[in-house]
Order: C-alpha cells, then sequence, then structure tokens
C-alpha cells in the first residue's frame, strides 16, 4: 500500500485526511506540531504512524528527514496551515504576524517538500498536494482586506506552480487544492461544508489528477480556479 505524509495532522483537514487514507488502507505519517496532538492522531489505529513536525522550524524538519532516511513517500500533502490576525487594518498591519504565517504557510510547504523530495523520489506516485484557499486567487478578490492570508496562500500558489513545472520531467504530479470553506477551528461553524465532504472530494480531485492538471488550481469538487 502507498505511504502518505501529512502536515498538520492534528486537527481539521489535515486530521480527516489521516483518518481517510488510513481507513483506505494506506501507511500514514500524520504530523503534528505539539505532542498534545499526539493521542488524539494515535487514536486512529491501523497504519497511521504520529511524529512531530513544525514547518516553520527548520531544525525540526531536518531532524524527521533524517529520522525518515530510506523510506520511500509516494504523496506528501502540505496542509499546516495559518490564517493569522483576521482584519488586519492600514495603518496598524501587524508585521511579525505576516511573518509568521508567510513562514509556515509559504517557506513550511516548500521547505518541507524540499526536504522531503528524496523520499518522494524514492516513491511510486510522485504526488505533491498544496493545501491553499480561494482567499490567494487575484482573479476572486472582490472584496479587498485580508492581506496577511490573501498574500500568503498567493504566494504559495506560485511556488507550487514553479514546482509543478520544474519537477514535471521527473514525473512528479503537483496539486494545487482549495478545500472549500470547511468547517474546521480555521473555517469556523458557520463554513458550508464539513472535513468528510472536503476531504472525500479532495482525494477525488488528486486521485484523478492528470499530468495536463499538474500546477492548475482545482476546489474540492474539480472546479478550476482562476489565478
Ligand atoms: N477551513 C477552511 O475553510 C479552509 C479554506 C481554505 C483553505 N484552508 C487551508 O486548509 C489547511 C487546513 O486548514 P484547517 O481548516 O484544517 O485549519 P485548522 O483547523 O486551523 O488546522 C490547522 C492545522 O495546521 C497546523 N499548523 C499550523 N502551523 C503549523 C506549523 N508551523 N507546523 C505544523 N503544523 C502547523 C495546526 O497545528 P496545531 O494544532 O499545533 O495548531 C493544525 O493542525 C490550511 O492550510 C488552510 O489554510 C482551509
Amino acid at each position: 500500500m502507498p505511504t502518505i505524509l501529512i502536515t498538520g495532522a492534528g486537527r481539521g483537514i489535515g486530521f480527516e485526511f489521516a483518518r481517510q487514507y488510513s481507513e483506505a488502507g494506506w501507511t500514514v505519517i500524520a504530523t503534528v506540531r505539539s505532542p498534545d496532538s499526539i493521542p488524539m492522531v494515535e487514536s486512529l489505529g491501523g497504519g497511521v504512524q504520529v511524529a512531530l513536525l513544525n514547518v516553520a522550524d527548520p531544525a525540526s524538519v531536518a531532524i524527521l528527514c533524517e529520522r525518515m532516511r530510506g523510506t520511500a513517500l509516494d504523496m506528501l500533502i502540505n496542509n499546516a496551515g495559518l490564517y493569522g490576525p483576521r482584519s488586519p487594518q492600514i495603518g496598524a498591519v501587524p508585521y511579525a504576524a505576516w511573518q509568521e504565517v508567510l513562514d509556515t504557510n509559504v517557506m513550511g510547504a516548500m521547505r518541507v517538500t524540499e526536504a522531503f523530495l528524496p523520499h518522494l523520489r524514492a516513491g511510486e506516485r510522485k504526488t505533491i498536494v498544496a493545501m491553499t484557499s480561494k482567499m490567494g486567487s487575484m482573479a476572486d478578490n472582490t472584496s479587498g482586506g485580508q492581506y496577511i492570508y490573501r498574500s500568503s496562500k498567493a504566494a504559495l500558489n506560485a511556488v507550487f506552480r514553479s514546482l509543478a513545472l520544474d519537477l514535471a520531467p521527473e514525473g512528479f504530479l503537483v496539486s494545487i487544492l482549495h478545500p472549500g470553506w470547511v468547517r474546521t477551528d480555521m473555517g469556523g461553524p458557520r463554513a458550508l461544508i464539513d472535513v468528510h465532504e472536503s476531504v472525500t472530494g479532495l482525494r477525488r480531485v488528486i486521485e484523478g489528477l492528470t499530468p495536463d492538471e499538474s500546477g492548475r488550481w482545482f476546489d474540492y469538487a474539480g472546479r478550476e480556479i482562476p489565478w
């Protein structure tokens, strides 16, 4: 069975990815930032292995990468993400918080992808997923604001579009995905869909991704999103 590594698997969409891939019989390396999340993920049982990983901390990434040396990975899901301050106002932009969001959402995803490329090269599926958000779409931005989160996801898109082109000659598929507006701690209780519907759809889109679609942007229902 294939092996997958998921970042930010302690709750929300990442946890549901771990649950569903484990249920489907995959070997799941479910990574969590805090030891407090370990018991919850361990309760999934089956083929789930829990590991600590803070994507914003280069040392944390290096430690897990070294521990997993020689392990082939079929798929990496860069799911870990931060929203940051909700409504930064002009004149009071919190730059330190912005830096933290960029370090997690953009550099964190690149850092993990770069570190685990040898493991992915040794795998069969060679699939890399970036969990982005429609909030990063220029075309869809008709309401303004949300400078921090929007810019982080737009930058993430740019990075993974380039990765798709750069890694295509090696047979990699790069899936850039919007999960929908999902009821999680980040999405809030008024969101439109639950994690089950979102992740079920996302898995279907990942499974059906063709080389021609690598590096393009789709939502959980397979609808293409304009940059
Ligand atoms: N929910 C939505 O409506 C929605 C919409 C569009 C896109 N997304 C994207 O989907 C992804 C998952 O969102 P969610 O709704 O499940 O969010 P969530 O419930 O807030 O969970 C976020 C996860 O990311 C982890 N995380 C944050 N910073 C991290 C770091 N430095 N290192 C490792 N893990 C870190 C968190 O770990 P801790 O538990 O330790 O904090 C948590 O497990 C995110 O990338 C988000 O931007 C969500």
